[in-house]
């Protein structure tokens, strides 16, 4: 990937001193869905699979982009003074974006840049492919303009630049995982306050399968803004009988005795999931210092049944999957991944099951859904670097 984006770069702004390349993963997230922006707890991992990027400066404020995964686009030029958002900037709305984030933070760029990206994260797959462009941007600006800032840093920016600039309201979990992640852990984090844990993720004789849906339904940023506000107005309802900042401050029980004070049976089901698989994933975090990998998985697929059931963010052909999976002997826990409303799976699968896995899973979803299914077995792999 690195020579390859290196020779486009050639090819393209000419050979020369000053062009670095940089990497930056895709993120798969183990369990801890739609928690982020209610205070809970999340437990993703980096992939080995991300965004690369090479990049110089130029003596001028211009900036040219370029990318291999859209070739069609050409080089797309604009520059350091037109650093706003629009529909035809498309995929350079998330670089704009965060150089926008580092100039509103007093990191101002003085002179432009020339980039070539190319990524190997399947797009609009749910791994991510945004928050690692935005972790790499950060990475890239940090080391060729000496900005002084942290990886965690970079994470609050690009999830920032998303809010702000690109009108997704995520929450912090993609960019984390992208910018803080290592090689064969899974990250902790406490998104109340960013305190997190590194947990090592070396599944003693099995794997990790993500199963990419290859469906996104249009959806998914709409439906996931929608989600976002029927917890913060739960939380408000709640905050009328009890003293808390965050729907991951309840138990299970202390939801129970309270979720009267939820005046529509959606957001009390939007609540229940929320409230409920943060504490799926403190404990599902338990049992894997317990090495008890099958309750592990048992809290997986019951992360599933809340996300389709409750919180209403997957789709047919995600259920297809899922089901699928669960029918496989060998398989330890399968649930949807990311935002939702298409993507992916992911599975924790017995080494000797893999192959059948995909067997399976793959003819009975091309059977029952009429589409292919991607199977990637993922390995966990590090933060940002300049390679
Ligand atoms: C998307 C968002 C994240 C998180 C997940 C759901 O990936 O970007 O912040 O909310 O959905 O867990």
């Amino acid at each position: 990937m690195k020579e390859t984006v290196l020779n486009k770069f050639k090819e393209l702004f000419g050979d020369g001193d000053g062009v670095h390349v940089y990497f930056a993963p895709g993120r798969v997230n183990l369990i801890g869905e739609h928690t982020d922006y209610n205070g809970g707890h999340v437990f993703p991992c980096a992939l080995t699979i991300g965004t690369y990027a090479a990049v110089r400066k130029r003596d001028d404020r211009v900036l040219k982009f370029y990318s291999m995964n859209f070739p069609e686009l050409g080089v797309i030029e604009t520059s350091l003074d037109e650093l706003t958002p629009s529909d035809a900037a498309g995929w350079t709305n998330y670089p704009k974006g965060v150089m926008w984030a580092f100039a509103e933070r007093g990191m101002k760029m003085d002179r432009g840049l020339d980039i070539v990206l190319n990524g190997n994260i399947p797009n609009g797959s749910g791994l991510s492919s945004s928050a690692s462009l935005e972790v790499l941007t950060g990475y890239y600006l940090k080391d060729l303009y000496g900005f002084d800032v942290t990886n965690i840093d970079l994470a609050k920016i690009g999830q920032y630049s998303e809010n702000h600039f690109n009108g997704m309201n995520c929450g912090i979990m993609d960019q984390f995982a992208s910018a803080m992640g290592r090689k064969d852990h899974a990250i902790f984090l406490d998104t109340a306050d960013l305190s997190y844990e590194y947990a090592p993720l070396v599944l003693d004789g099995a794997k990790i399968v993500v199963t990419n849906s290859n469906v996104k339904h249009s959806l998914v940023n709409s439906e996931y803004n929608v989600r976002r506000s029927e917890c913060e107005k739960a939380l408000e309802e709640l905050q009328t009988v009890v003293s808390i900042h965050g729907l991951g401050d309840l138990t299970e029980e202390q939801f129970e005795a309270y979720r009267s004070a939820i005046k529509d049976e959606v957001r009390v089901k939007r609540a229940k999931h929320a409230v409920y698989e943060n504490q799926r994933t403190i404990r599902a975090v338990e049992a894997l210092k317990n090495n008890d990998l099958p309750l592990f998985g048992e809290l997986m697929n019951a992360s599933h049944v809340s996300l389709r059931d409750d919180y209403q963010v997957s789709c047919d052909e995600i259920d297809v999957l899922v089901e699928e999976a669960w029918k496989v002997d060998g398989v330890i826990g399968s649930r949807i991944t990311g935002g939702g409303f298409g993507g992916c799976t992911v599975s924790i699968v017995k080494d000797e099951a893999v192959e059948s896995f995909q067997a399976q899973v793959g003819a009975a979803y091309q059977e029952r859904v009429g589409r292919k299914a991607d199977f990637y077995v993922v390995e966990i792999g590090d933060g940002p670097s300049r390679l």
